[in-house]
């Protein structure tokens, strides 16, 4: 969904199907840095690279990482392999931890934003680079999150929740923590994610302008 004439993302969104329930797959799909649909494995990873801005031995590192979650991601690794991640068939996946996680987006992707106030309330109030205080979330206060947000689904559901306990707690280290490193803001334990950005992201499927100029290079 490139505009061709500029090779820039249009400024329209792009609708974002339900069954993509990845806040940061769904604004890459609404602001047209990869389709909504069957995305190579290689374009996905590069263009999610770019948005973390490493370079080096670190962006290697890091297209690995992202290449083999969306290897995993539709279930099929072959066939994701030759085709691409099926980027509207998510739901349900081995990676959908159903209701496990933060529950701002629900199945049908309506954003919950008492969950975004619930996120707000793991949070401090950070000094931010670009002047004045602003609530966030730190590594260790992302953590106690994930936490509570594992121990929420599993008081719903014990039994079936203990069986899956390891493999979530895992999954869950790809997402939160992730995203920390590609929009937080700040150095070192002050690292924060902007609770702020985070709603940006989930309601209106866009990301702040730094991770817009680090998509936008070639
Ligand atoms: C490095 C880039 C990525 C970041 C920063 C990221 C971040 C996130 C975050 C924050 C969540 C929300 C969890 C919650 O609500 O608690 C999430 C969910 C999810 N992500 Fe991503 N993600 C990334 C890449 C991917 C890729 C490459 C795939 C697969 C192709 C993927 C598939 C999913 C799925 C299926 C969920 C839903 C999990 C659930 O609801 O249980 N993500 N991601």
């Amino acid at each position: 969904m490139q505009d061709i004439a500029t090779n820039r993302a249009p400024a329209a969104p792009v609708e974002v199907s339900p069954d993509n329930p990845c806040p940061f797959l769904r604004g890459l799909v609404a602001n047209g840095y990869v389709g909504g649909h069957i995305v190579p494995l290689p374009e996905l990873t590069d263009t999610i690279k770019r948005a973390t801005g490493k370079t080096g031995l670190a962006a290697l590192f890091a297209g690995a990482q992202i290449f083999g979650v969306a290897m995993i991601a539709n279930g099929a690794p072959f066939r994701s392999l030759r085709e691409g991640a099926i980027l509207d068939q998510l739901r349900n996946g081995p990676l959908d931890k159903h209701g496990a996680g933060s529950r701002i987006l629900d199945q049908h992707a309506v954003v919950h934003e008492d969950e975004i106030a619930r996120l707000a309330t793991f949070g401090s109030d950070y000094s931010n680079p670009d002047g004045g205080t602003e609530r966030g979330l730190n590594a260790a206060e992302i953590k106690t999150f994930m936490r509570a947000n594992f121990q929420r689904a599993k008081d719903d559901h014990p039994w079936y929740w203990g069986i899956l306990h390891g493999y979530y707690r895992i999954m869950m280290l790809g997402e939160w923590p992730v995203l920390l490193d590609i929009l937080g803001k700040g150095d070192g334990k002050d690292r924060y994610l902007s609770v702020a950005e985070v709603k940006t992201l989930f309601v209106e499927r866009s990301f702040p302008a730094r991770i817009v100029a680090l998509l936008d290079r070639k």
